[in-house]
This record gives C-alpha cells, sequence and structure tokens, in this order.
C-alpha cells in the first residue's frame, strides 16, 4: 500500500524577525556576575548591545517546534546510497547522554577519564582487526576530512624522507570519490585522474601509464561512486608501490565486505571508516562525524596527535611531535566514538559478518525487482558478475520516453514519505543516474514499499507528466529557485549579511 505524506506547512518567520523589546525566556534574580569581564580589554568591549532577538519561552519553543514539523526527519525511508547510512540505535545515542560522558571536560586529567580512554583505545583495537592497519585515530570530522588526513600525512612522510620536492602527484580514479583529489589538491598535490575504460572500470594499463617516481599516494574508494569493485585492485596498490607511492583506501562503502576483507592485506598503507555512516552513527552535514583514519606502523609517527596508549594498564594520551598537528579538537568527537564502539560491541564478528552479507543480499534482491520495472536499466549492464550492496541505475530511457528527469522522480517519492535518493556524482558517467542502497533499509517490507514507490511514479509520469513534473506536492518548499545559488549578491548565510543584502540597515552591531 503506498502512504501518503503532507509536511506540515507553517509561513513562519525567522527567529531573528520574532519576540519584541524585553520579552525574556528566563529572568535571573540578580545581575549576573561576570568575572571575566575585567579580561577583556577596553578595545575588544562592545560598545553597543548585540541585535539579538527578545523572545519568550513559549515563543522559542513553539518555532523551533514549527521548523520541526516542516521537516520528514527520521520519518521517511531513506537508502541514500554510497555513503552505508545505518539505523542509528537509540540504545547508543541515550547512552552517549549520560552524565558520566556528557560532563566529561577534555582537559580532565588522564586519571580521571581511564573509562573513555579505555574506550578509544579498544576501538582503536577493533578497527586495527578490522583492517589490518596498526593504529586508529578519530580525529577528523567525517570522510573527507580522513582523506584530508592522509594527503597531510603523505606531506610529512615525503618531507621526511627529503623527497617531498619530488613526489609531487596524487593518483585517483574518475569515479572516485570527488573528496580524495580535492583534499589531495587542497593539500598541494597535482591530481592525476585514471580514466574509467569501457567496462566501466579504470584500467592496470592506465594506472601503469602514469606513476613515476613523482607519484606520492594513491587515494581512492572501493567500490567505486557506481558500486563497482576493482577485480585488480591488488594489481594497482603494487603497482603505487613499485614506484615507492603510498595507498590510501577510502572505505566510506564498507557494508558489502565488512569482515571479508582487510585494508592492510590489500597492501594499503592507510584507510578510513566513517563513523557516522558504517558504524550507525548519525550523519550530518559536515556534522557530528568522525572519520576514522588508520594507518601502518610506518606512518603512525606522522599521525596528528594525541594518541591513546595503554602503559602498564593505565591509558594515557601522549602528543605526537613528528606528526601533522592537529586535524581536529582535542581527540575528536569522542561521542560519536562511544557510540560507535557499542554498535561494535553488540554487533560482534558474527553480527558483522552476517550484516554484510545480508546488505549483498538486499542489493541483489532490489536489483531483480527494479530490473523489472519498464524504464529502470543498471549501469554496465554487460557485467554479469553479482554488485555487491550497491548498483548504479538509469532512468535514461524513461526520460527519453517521458521527457521526465530521477530529479523529477526523486522529488515526487518524497510525497510518499520516501526521502530523496542518491543520484550520483559528476561527471555523470551514464544517463538520468540513481544509486539506492539497500542495506540501508530497516527490513524486506521497507526495501518493497521504496521500490513500489517507484515504480508507482514512473507510472503516474506516464499517465500525467505534469504531475510528476511539478513535485513535491506534498513539501514544504515545492521546488527549490537555484538561480541564486550562484550569485553571492543574493545569498546570506547570516543575519547581518541578509538585513545588508536586503537593505534592511545594519544590525547596529
Ligand atoms: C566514498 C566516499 N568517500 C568520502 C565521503 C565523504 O564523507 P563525509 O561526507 O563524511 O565527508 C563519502 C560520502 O559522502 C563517500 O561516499
Amino acid at each position: 500500500m503506498i502512504k501518503e505524506f503532507h509536511a506540515a506547512r507553517w509561513s513562519e518567520p525567522l527567529i531573528m524577525e520574532m519576540g519584541g523589546p524585553g520579552r525574556r525566556g528566563f529572568v535571573p534574580p540578580e545581575p549576573i556576575a561576570d568575572p571575566g569581564r575585567d579580561l577583556v580589554p577596553d578595545g575588544l568591549r562592545r560598545s553597543i548591545a548585540p541585535d539579538l532577538p527578545e523572545v519568550s519561552e513559549p515563543e522559542v519553543l513553539r518555532h523551533y517546534l514549527h521548523l520541526s514539523q516542516q521537516v520528514m526527519g527520521m520519518v521517511g525511508i531513506s537508502l541514500f546510497g554510497t555513503c552505508t547510512m545505518k539505523y542509528n540505535p537509540r540504545v547508543s545515542q541515550q547512552l552517549a547522554r549520560q552524565d558520566f560522558l556528557a560532563q566529561i571536560h577534555p582537559h580532565q586529567d588522564d586519571a580521571t577519564v581511564q573509562g573513555l580512554l579505555e574506550i578509544v583505545h579498544r576501538f582503536d583495537l577493533m578497527l586495527r582487526e578490522m583492517s589490518g592497519m596498526d593504529r586508529f585515530i578519530f580525529q577528523p570530522g567525517g570522510g573527507a576530512a580522513a582523506a584530508h588526513t592522509h594527503a597531510m600525512v603523505t606531506r610529512s612522510y615525503f618531507a621526511a624522507r627529503g623527497e617531498l620536492g619530488t613526489r609531487r602527484e596524487i593518483v585517483t580514479s574518475a569515479q572516485a570519490h570527488p573528496c580524495n583529489p580535492a583534499t589531495a589538491a587542497a593539500a598541494g598535490f597535482e591530481v592525476i585522474t585514471v580514466p574509467l575504460g569501457d567496462d566501466g572500470l579504470p584500467s592496470l594499463d592506465a594506472l601503469r601509464s602514469v606513476v613515476s617516481e613523482r607519484t606520492a599516494a594513491l587515494m581512492i574508494n572501493n567500490p567505486d561512486d557506481m558500486g563497482l569493485y576493482n577485480p585488480q585492485i591488488k594489481q594497482w596498490v603494487d603497482a603505487v608501490h613499485e614506484v615507492g607511492g603510498l595507498c590510501f583506501y577510502d572505505h566510506a562503502n564498507f557494508n558489502g565486505v565488512m569482515g571479508r576483507i582487510r585494508a592492510r592485506e590489500l597492501g594499503f598503507d592507510a584507510c578510513m571508516f566513517m563513523l557516522h555512516k558504517t558504524f550507525g552513527v548519525a550523519k550530518g552535514g559536515g556534522g557530528p562525524a568522525v572519520g576514522a583514519y588508520g594507518c601502518s606502523a610506518e606512518l603512525e609517527p606522522h599521525l596528528p596527535g594525541p594518541l591513546v596508549d595503554l602503559d602498564d594498564g593505565v591509558y594515557r594520551r601522549r602528543e605526537n611531535p613528528g606528526g601533522v598537528g592537529r586535524v581536529r579538537e582535542y581527540l575528536g568527537n569522542l561521542t560519536e566514538v562511544v557510540k560507535a564502539y557499542a554498535w561494535l560491541v553488540a554487533m560482534g564478528s558474527d553480527g558483522v559478518r552476517e550484516a554484510a552479507d545480508i546488505s549483498v543480499l538486499a542489493n541483489n534482491y532490489m536489483e531483480t525487482r527494479l530490473m523489472a520495472i519498464p524504464g529502470v536499466s543498471k549501469s554496465y549492464p554487460g557485467m554479469t558478475k553479482h554488485r555487491m550492496e550497491m548498483t548504479r541505475y538509469s532512468l535514461g530511457d524513461y526520460t527519453a520516453e517521458t521527457g521526465l528527469t530521477a530529479a523529477d522522480v526523486q522529488n515526487r517519492m518524497t510525497d510518499f514519505g520516501v526521502d530523496a535518493f542518491w543520484m550520483s556524482h559528476e561527471p555523470w558517467i551514464i544517463p538520468e543516474p540513481f544509486t539506492p542502497e539497500a542495506g540501508e533499509a530497516w527490513s524486506v517490507e521497507e526495501l518493497d514499499y521504496w521500490i513500489d514507490v517507484l515504480a508507482h511514479v514512473l507510472d503516474e509520469g506516464r499517465r500525467d507528466p505534469e504531475l510528476v513534473r511539478t513535485a513535491p506536492h506534498h513539501q514544504v518548499v515545492a521546488k527549490i529557485d537555484g538561480s541564486s545559488l550562484d550569485d553571492p549578491n543574493r545569498w546570506a548565510t547570516t543575519w547581518a549579511a541578509y538585513r545588508r543584502k536586503n537593505n534592511l540597515g545594519s544590525d547596529g552591531a
């Protein structure tokens, strides 16, 4: 049964536009003493009070309630794809909110945070077991940040060997996640991109033709953005090692091979896992995230400090003086490490392997059903081997038939309580792509529902193309006018900028 969904729609003002002079949420009995006031030099003190909204407590509560009602939140069925998003168990969220963790300060003495350091150390050991690496850190704030950490570790490693002047290039493939070339470039390397062959894979010969004594590293995800595993990945690693380069495995898509392959056994020198995706922790746009970065003992001296060691039964933080310095504050976002640790302990090694197998089964089940829907085709149909946990599909034929795009279909699907699907990173290799990841579904019923909604929308589009083209109809915002996105004069990321750009005067601050 296809369920209708309708978001609440409020014409809600910005919080900055609400309230009135003198309105308060809380009135302290005495003026709050400010012991730090004398420490602020005169020249840095405000002469005018900041232009903050003056609002009562009910107004604030109602405002944020309205905003929360306008999003689908976690009620939507989400098979986002290429990121291996998992359900975030409530129990680990509650655990991480307990006082014993939430009240800890990063500057506390090691002796007072032995339990937390033990979790960090144990989780490091577990990820070592899953990857074969010799040390993990949790400082990077996401997958891209972990890739950037690798680019910086690569710099530090070759600088220490006096080779940084020669090793200027980082190699990746046309279907690697964009964070690999982007972070390599941000760290000052030249990026060499290996193109795809007719079979959808970058060839070993193409790799061999670009690696040399100038190669600093290979940075690549496997499976690639389309869900294809490189069957020659070990030979790729060997080819890069033969010229003295390092190899980094972006393991963002770990669902299908958890407990089945280990990056170090494939020869990689470093890898990353995303706790906010694979390990049951919440994903948030650049937000509450952890990119766990692991490397070989040879690279360990270049890691950002502090590292956590176990010496004589005592856990200690130690700086890593030869390393690249901090990539984020302290040990990183440790509440997320606790949640991921809880998830992994609960799953156990058998559970992790079972989840990997189920994700492959779920994808192949989904593929069989999707391929029976007219208008849906899959990338590289000539590739007869079973795909693992993810397949990229195309609505190219459907677009040719109806004029409706994958984005139109995606928008209409949200009207039935299904989150927008992931299409593809740029460049699109196949037309009108979409890449759902079946292993993210909670149950086979949920998977069937997602597939039924897609079939229903494609059908609707044939009967009434305008209905699908103008979707979504049940969301707060129907269509976003993207024309302002490339015009900095029209968008504003702060209230002050909004006022300035809309000629509302300055906020007086
Ligand atoms: C293969 C791959 N690598 C890296 C990333 C970047 O991760 P994050 O969004 O946490 O920076 C993603 C997901 O966005 C990904 O799918």
